[in-house]
């Protein structure tokens, strides 16, 4: 039998990927760009093992069976991998072999917290080892298993080039910068609610292409300055710039859920108050302190620097207490990951 655990840690976006021009391929009609998270707090754990005795390939989710052979995304991963490894003639075992595939993600599975990022990426990466081309290009590879997959495949600051080709062999992600770059840039996640999302990524997005108009005017004329400014911010560690592009975009993300038709509606009372929390917070002490990001789901991501990390979260716990209607579930600061997928 041959064996590979890898862990792959969640990113999550400041500039969202929203939306495909190619849903079988997973081409994005938009640039995006993540920042990777410590996977001490937040990552998916994968183990790979390929034997002449197992009959089908299964994958096992949390503890649960979940469709393998059935699920054309992480097929078409396997595919992939298993095409690099003929093409390098660098077969451990024969390609025939079938597949058991154990994975956990150690935090709430599509609550809107990039789990299928951190799973398709750690799928990818535990598949290129077991197969020995872990050297090759992988993120047009975990692209294909879930877009925000390619991003994980990097620590620090990743931009997913959307590309132009028809084919995706451009669409991969690349670091903008490591994360030794802006060490003291932290990440809080408030849990809001880990219930799973009514309305998936892939079908909101799907459908926010077919009936938003706002989609167009973002992904044409927001994003490409958006990106130049974001990366610059980052470059000059500018935080309060990246501050506001982030915020931003998080808003136009969830105008454009709401122009999709019918509408879909991933933030909730409390991701609402929390915005307000962060302008609020900003304005009392005179300087973009806080910035608040949220994906498909009301939980938020809120980034800051470490040294502000204790008073904000005095702060959010004087307004979100635990007994409150309005409370948050969990919350934790984070440092930015600087390596991914360790083997262990
Ligand atoms: C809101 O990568 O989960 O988190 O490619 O259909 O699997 P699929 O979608 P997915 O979408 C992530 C959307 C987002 C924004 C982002 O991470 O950029």
């Amino acid at each position: 039998m041959f064996i590979e655990t890898c862990i792959a840690p969640v990113n999550i976006a400041l500039i969202k990927y929203w939306g495909k021009r190619d849903e079988e391929l997973i081409l994005p009609i938009n640039d995006s760009l993540s920042v990777t998270l410590s996977t001490d707090e937040m990552c998916a754990k994968t183990t790979a093992a390929a034997a002449s005795s197992f009959k089908r390939h299964i994958m096992w989710l949390n503890g649960e069976e979940v469709p393998f052979e059935q699920n054309p995304r992480a097929m078409r991963c396997l595919k992939e991998i298993q095409q690099l490894a003929l093409a390098k003639e660098q077969l451990k075992f024969p390609i025939e072999w079938k597949l058991h595939i154990v994975s956990r993600n150690n935090f709430p599975t599509a609550a809107g917290l990039a789990s299928s990022a951190a799973g398709y990426a750690c799928l990818v990466y535990a598949l290129a080892h077991l197969y020995g081309v872990q050297k090759e290009e992988l993120t047009a590879i975990a692209r294909q298993g879930s877009g925000s997959a390619c991003r994980s495949l990097y620590g620090g600051f990743v931009r997913w080039h959307m590309g132009k080709s028809n084919d995706g062999t451009d669409s991969i992600a690349l670091p903008v910068a490591p994360c030794e770059h802006w060490q003291d840039l932290h990440v809080l996640i408030l849990v809001v609610n880990d219930a799973r999302k009514k309305t998936s990524s892939t079908k909101g997005m799907q459908l926010a292409v077919e009936t938003s108009d706002l989609i167009k005017y973002r992904a044409q004329y927001c994003v490409p300055q958006r990106t130049a400014a974001i990366v610059d911010a980052i470059k000059k560690h500018d935080f309060a710039k990246l501050a506001e592009i982030t915020m931003r975009d998080s808003n136009q993300f969830h105008a454009i859920a709401l122009d999709t038709y019918p509408p879909c509606v991933y933030m909730n009372d409390v991701s609402h108050a929390i915005v307000e929390f962060v302008h609020a917070f900003n304005k009392a002490v005179g300087e973009v302190k806080l910035a608040y990001t949220f994906d498909a789901g009301p939980n938020a991501c809120l980034y800051l620097l470490e040294r502000d990390v204790s008073i904000v979260l005095a702060a959010i716990k004087n307004s979100f207490p635990n007994d409150a209607e309005q409370s948050v579930e969990y919350v934790k600061g984070i440092p930015i990951a600087c390596d991914i997928g360790e083997n262990n």
